[in-house]
């Protein structure tokens, strides 16, 4: 059966550590400039339904660097799901290409791609999660920490597709989760209950709580995205009411770890969710984060369409 990548639950914990460990081997072999063209001649479609500088540079040069090819569908060439249908696009592109990204709005469309097209299908971004952020956020972790076991990392702000994304990779691996978030705001039940099942496994730990500075005491790390999501838009000016409080600013930083680690899956809408201070400050490691999609992502196009 052919192989996606949909969500980080769709993994075991221990698929998680070693695509992990993937992805770190390749990290150190485009430092030693040691590609070894793990996907030579193959093509990768890339289909958005909404913007991206990250995930559409990242899976660029990871094909690139690996001896592939990659290209760039934007929102208004093919309209998935509007000129044509999902199945007929997947079906479609499965006949030139050899795997398929897309950024998405509805999850829905995502598991469409996957269940109509012949060849893999990654997820880039849905309403839902975000496990490519997701397996690059870990790998920061891991890098920044040496492990991933035990460690403290409070997401502060919406209960939205990155946070299921950490929820689960948190899960995966041994994290203390902790998840400050407005009420009416929070994950979803569904993602939490799969966390908390995979947690009892793994040791890791799940709290979903209100005030951001009960999950910010003592973390290792603070974590924070937008407000408002790419497709929330008309929403905006009633979150930017609600989410003040849970702005990551030198107060919130100051009740955590003296080392402490800050991430962002950027863009960041500074002023908003994080101030310049923060974002810029010596605890950030949001651009080494941006950078590890890459890598992540190597890892994840390796183990998916690797010669
Ligand atoms: N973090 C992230 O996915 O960034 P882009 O929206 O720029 O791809
Ligand atoms: N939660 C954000 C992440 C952007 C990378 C969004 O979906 O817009």
């Amino acid at each position: 059966m052919k192989k996606d990548f949909i969500s980080i639950a769709d993994k075991t914990p221990q698929e998680t550590l070693s695509l992990l460990g993937l992805a770190a081997r390749l990290k150190r072999d485009l430092y030693a400039k040691q590609s070894r063209n793990l996907l030579f001649g193959k093509t990768l479609a890339m289909v958005f339904q909404k913007p991206s500088l990250r995930t559409r540079v990242s899976f660029e040069m990871a094909m690139k660097q690996e001896g592939g090819d990659a290209l760039y569908i934007a929102p208004d060439e093919i309209k998935l799901g509007q000129r044509e249908s999902v199945p007929d696009v997947a079906r479609v592109l499965a006949r030139y290409v050899d795997g398929i990204m897309a950024r998405v709005f509805s999850h829905r469309d995502i598991l469409g791609l996957a269940e109509w097209a012949s060849v893999p299908v990654v997820n880039g971004l849905s309403d839902f999660d975000h496990p490519c952020q997701g397996m690059a956020d870990l790998l920061t972790i891991q890098e920044k920490l040496g492990g991933l076991k035990g460690v403290k990392l409070a997401y502060v702000g919406d209960g939205n597709n990155v946070l299921h994304s950490l929820l689960m990779g948190g899960a995966n691996t041994g994290m203390r989760i902790w998840a400050a978030t407005p009420t009416g705001y929070g994950p979803l039940s569904e993602v939490v209950e799969w966390a908390r099942l995979r947690a009892a496994e793994t040791g890791a730990e799940i709290h979903l709580v209100v005030d951001p500075y009960e999950a910010a005491t003592d973390a290792d790390i603070i974590y924070t995205d937008t407000w408002t999501s790419m497709g929330q838009e008309t929403e905006a000016a009633i979150r930017r009411q609600v989410f003040p409080p849970y702005q990551v600013n030198a107060a919130l930083v100051s009740i955590a770890k003296k080392q402490v680690g800050v991430m962002h899956c950027l863009p960041a809408h500074r002023g908003e969710e994080i101030t310049d201070e923060v974002a810029d400050g010596a605890h950030s490691w949001i651009f080494d984060q941006a950078e590890n999609r890459l890598h992540a992502q190597k890892a994840v196009l390796v183990d998916l369409l690797g010669v």
